[in-house]
C-alpha cells in the first residue's frame, strides 16, 4: 500500500468557534495539525489580553498537546499599548477585516488608514498582519481583485510589515503575491485548490462549498495550482476551515464558510499524488507557513496511506467539505 511520512503539519488559517463545536474543531483540527492561527471573529471578538488567554485555555482544555497560534481582530478602538500587550500575551497576527466583508466583520475596518498607527506597532514589533482581501462594495467575483491596491498600498507604506493575503481565491491575487515584495505571502484553501463556483451552483444549489471569498472560475483556481505545485514558497495552507451548523447553511440566509478539518490533509496529498508531485506536500503544509512566521518546524511526524474511506455525512451537525464522497488518501 502506498504510503508517505511527513512532519505533522500546520493549518496557517482557522475558525475553531467558541460554542459547542469547539471540542469538534479542536478534535478534529488537531488530527491533522500540530498548530494552528486561530481566527478571531469570535462574538465578543478575540481583541484583549483576556479574550486571547479565556479562548486558549478553552482550546488547550480539548486537547492539550494542540498548539492554538492566537491572533486578535483589529478594531479601531485599540490602541498602541493592547496591541503589545495582546503580542505578550503570545499573540502572532493581528486579522484585518474590512467592515461587512465576511461572518461577524461588521466591527470591522472601513479604511486601512483608520489603523495605520496600529499597523506601525505591528511592523515594529514583528506582528504579522493577516488581511481577508475583499472589497465588499463590489460585484462578488471581483471583490478580491479589488482589494489588491489597498495591500499593496499598505505594503509599500509599511515595507519590514509581514503581511498574509489570506484564502487567496484569483489568478490577480495570486499575481499580486507573487509578484509582489518579499514580505507578502498567502494562504490557500484545499476548497480554492480543487473547486469552482460550478461546484456551489453548476448543478443543484450546494450551500457547503460556499465561503467567502466565493469560489471563482476554472482559470483562477489553474493559477492558485500552478503556483502550489512550482513549490513557490510564498503560498502555504491555511484551511479557512469555518463550520456552521446544517441548519445555518441549508437556510434561506446561508452562512459562509467550508468545514474542511477533518479533510484537507487527505485531500491535499491526494491532490499531489495525482499531480505526480507527492514530493511537494511537506513544504506546502509544515514547511512554508512556519519558515513565514518564524517558527521552528514540528517535531511530530504522520503518516498518510492511500486507502479510500467514505467521508460522513455530518458530524454533529456539520457537513464538512466532501460529505458522503470518498477520498481516496486518509491519515495513517
Ligand atoms: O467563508 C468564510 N467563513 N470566510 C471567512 O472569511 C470567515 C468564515 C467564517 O468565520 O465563517
Ligand atoms: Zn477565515
Amino acid at each position: 500500500m502506498k504510503k508517505i511520512e511527513i512532519i505533522k503539519p500546520d493549518d496557517f488559517h482557522v475558525h475553531l468557534r467558541q460554542d459547542e463545536l469547539l471540542e469538534l474543531t479542536v478534535g478534529h483540527c488537531s488530527e491533522s495539525f500540530c498548530r494552528a492561527i486561530v481566527m478571531p471573529n469570535t462574538i465578543p471578538p478575540i481583541a484583549s489580553v483576556e479574550t486571547i488567554n479565556e479562548y486558549k485555555e478553552k482550546i488547550e482544555f480539548f486537547n492539550s498537546e494542540f498548539k492554538p497560534l492566537m491572533t486578535f481582530k483589529l478594531l479601531k478602538s485599540l490602541t498602541a499599548d493592547d496591541i503589545i500587550a495582546m503580542q505578550e500575551a503570545g499573540a502572532l497576527a493581528g486579522k484585518l477585516y474590512p467592515a461587512g466583508s465576511t461572518t461577524n466583520s461588521s466591527d470591522g475596518i472601513k479604511d486601512w488608514r483608520e489603523i495605520a498607527h496600529l499597523l506601525t506597532v505591528m511592523s515594529d514589533v514583528g506582528l504579522v498582519l493577516s488581511i481577508h482581501g475583499e472589497d465588499p462594495s463590489v460585484f462578488s467575483l471581483d471583490r478580491e481583485k479589488a482589494f489588491i491596491p489597498q495591500i499593496l498600498e499598505i505594503s509599500g507604506e509599511f515595507p519590514q510589515l509581514k503581511i498574509v493575503f489570506e484564502h487567496l481565491s484569483s489568478a490577480e491575487g495570486i499575481a499580486a503575491v507573487e509578484n509582489g515584495p518579499e514580505n507578502l505571502v498567502g494562504t490557500i484553501t484545499v476548497q480554492h485548490l480543487l473547486l469552482t463556483l460550478d461546484d456551489i451552483i453548476g448543478g443543484s444549489l450546494n450551500p457547503h462549498s460556499f465561503c467567502k471569498p466565493v469560489l471563482k472560475r476554472p482559470e483562477d483556481r489553474d493559477a492558485i495550482e500552478r503556483v502550489v505545485l512550482k513549490g513557490n514558497r510564498k503560498f502555504f495552507f491555511g484551511s479557512d476551515s469555518a463550520p456552521h451548523k446544517i441548519t445555518n447553511k441549508e437556510n434561506s440566509c446561508g452562512s459562509a464558510g467550508c468545514y474542511t478539518s477533518p479533510v484537507a490533509l487527505p485531500l491535499l496529498v491526494d491532490f499531489f499524488d495525482k499531480q505526480d508531485k507527492i514530493e511537494l506536500l511537506e513544504g506546502f503544509v509544515s514547511h512554508y507557513g512556519a519558515d513565514f512566521y518564524g517558527l521552528e518546524y514540528n517535531r511530530e511526524k504522520i503518516t498518510l496511506v492511500k486507502e479510500s474511506w467514505k467521508v460522513p455525512d455530518e458530524y454533529s451537525g456539520v457537513k464538512s467539505l466532501y460529505a458522503g464522497k470518498t477520498i481516496d488518501w486518509k491519515i495513517g
